[in-house]
């Protein structure tokens, strides 16, 4: 979700008016819209990126680690290939054919979802799987075990049962949606060093739209919906350097080290008076 006349990324819309021209934020939850970053693929890490960073943040994978990521083309995942093979890691990503050169020109090893990918995921992985992100449902946690997968390093994003069933992870949104994060999230896209896949964009008047393709369950980034808007361009910019209000609360202190192995500058702001 994006919002703001020109500039700003919001962290945060709640209650939940994600589908709307004007939403109420609390400033806290603005970020600088980097400049020259599309609005479409501004808007688009808020859910999908905060909740790919928090994947990757669960099962915490590095260099030596090989990590699956089921969805890996799809509007989290491959956020979270990304982000995950930033890291240092050998990311196998199960997707359909079609989707195989793009995961290859991101370093990722493409497997063929469907019957057989536990074998076809052990061949590509060398029989060693450390990690398992899950962006899917449908089994991949239980997938996951099978491949011999420690329960604290497979996170799913879309199942509550099975992680309830083996001590799996399910750390989503919720777990980073804040202004730092999304601050960085941007950097990254602005400066190329992630890319925010757009399936298609729709123009607000089509939501309907928008929903039945996404029901399909086979795009390939995300869909964004766009406002019409005739709105002034403010004249003043905010700072770039990315900044914080959140005082030492568990919040405050949970988003600022979520961030602290990739931030470029992160300064903690007090908290504001109450009342
Ligand atoms: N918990 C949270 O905080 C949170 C936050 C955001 C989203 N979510 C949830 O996460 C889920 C993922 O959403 P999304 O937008 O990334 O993707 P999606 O629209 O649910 O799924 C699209 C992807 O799924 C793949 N796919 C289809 N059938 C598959 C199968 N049998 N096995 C493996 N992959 C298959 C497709 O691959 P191909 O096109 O290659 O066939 C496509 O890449 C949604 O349920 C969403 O509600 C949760």
């Amino acid at each position: 979700m994006s919002t703001d006349h020109s500039r700003a990324l919001t962290s945060s819309v709640f209650p939940v008016a994600a589908h709307a021209q004007f939403v109420v934020v609390d400033d806290v939850n603005l970020v600088s819209r980097p400049a020259g970053l599309a609005w479409e693929v501004a808007g688009a890490p808020y859910v999908a990126g905060t909740t790919a960073y928090a994947t990757v943040f669960a099962v915490d994978p590095g260099p030596d680690d090989t990590v699956v990521v089921s969805g890996a083309a799809g509007g989290v995942g491959p956020l979270a290939v990304q982000l995950a093979r930033r890291r240092g890691a050998t990311v196998i990503g199960p997707a359909s054919e079609r989707n195989h050169d793009w995961l290859k020109d991101r370093g990722v090893l493409p497997v063929e979802y469907g019957p057989g990918v536990a074998e076809r995921i052990r061949q590509a992985s060398g029989g060693r799987v450390d990690a398992f992100i899950d962006t899917f449902g449908d089994g991949y946690v239980a997938l996951a075990v099978e491949l011999g997968v420690r329960p604290e390093r497979i996170n799913t994003i879309r199942d509550w049962q099975a992680p309830a069933e083996v001590g799996a992870r399910t750390y989503g949104e919720g777990a980073a949606a804040c202004a730092v994060v999304l601050g960085e999230l941007a950097r990254l896209a602005a400066s190329g060093q992630l890319e925010v896949p757009i399936a298609r964009t729709y123009p607000l008047e089509q939501v309907r739209d928008a929903f039945r393709e996404l029901e399909q369950q086979h795009t390939h980034g995300k869909i964004v919906l766009r406002p019409q808007l005739q709105l002034p361009e403010r004249a003043s910019s905010r700072h770039p350097r990315t900044s914080m209000r959140a005082g030492s609360g568990w919040s405050g202190w949970r988003c600022l080290r979520a961030v602290l192995h990739n931030a470029q500058s992160v300064t903690v702001l007090p908290r504001r008076p109450r009342g």
